[in-house]
């Protein structure tokens, strides 16, 4: 019998490896969504979420610990959000295979305010071997934003994650 471990292993093998357009992804993550939760809990309460996937986020309503949920997918359209109204913005394993793509950088600042902070978190690999992200591309449109005094990075980083199994990148950046 698989572990729920290998299971998601599996799973995000599928979803990196063989979905690509955003109507199955939306439908993958809401046929997931159930027992999807790596979630760590940081002791803030003011919290809103956003997801494509609305299975995810009736999941998350039930817990109880989020104000807004937002259903959207998100690339480079304008949010029905309101600019300047996030103290800080976290993502943590968008960045993946046919997911968020750099077109959201400009809406990610647009609804954070001055001195917020963004934080990415994705997998080293898909920064490796991804297209779109590889080749420093990822990065370089980051840095293009700090050349155009959009955001500043405060801080890069490494460290073991998904229960050691991948080294994930950490990328923190100052709203300016
Ligand atoms: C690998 S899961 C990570 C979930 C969660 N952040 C965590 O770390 O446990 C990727 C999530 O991103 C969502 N997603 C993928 N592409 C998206 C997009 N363009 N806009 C909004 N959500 C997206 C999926 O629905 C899915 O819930």
């Amino acid at each position: 019998m698989m572990t729920s471990q290998s299971q998601a292993k599996e799973k995000l093998h599928h979803v990196t490896s063989v979905v690509t357009e955003p109507e199955d992804n939306v439908k993958f993550y809401d046929e997931w969504a159930e027992t999807f939760d790596e979630l760590s809990k940081l002791g803030y309460r003011n919290i809103d979420g956003l997801d494509a996937s609305q299975k995810s986020l009736d999941v998350a309503a039930r817990k109880d610990i989020m104000n807004e949920l937002i259903c959207v997918w998100v690339d480079d359209k304008t949010i029905k959000i309101a600019s300047d109204c996030y103290d800080g913005l976290i993502c943590v394993g968008g960045f993946v295979p046919g997911h968020l793509h750099s077109d959201c950088f400009d809406e990610w600042i647009r609804i954070v305010k001055p001195g917020g902070v963004i934080v990415n978190v994705l997998r080293q690999q898909w920064l490796d071997e991804y297209e779109p992200y590889a080749n420093n591309q990822l990065e370089d449109d980051m840095k293009q934003k700090e050349r155009s005094m959009k955001w500043e990075l405060i801080q890069r980083g490494n460290f073991d994650g998904g229960d050691q199994q991948w080294k994930m990148a950490v990328f923190i950046h100052k709203v300016l």
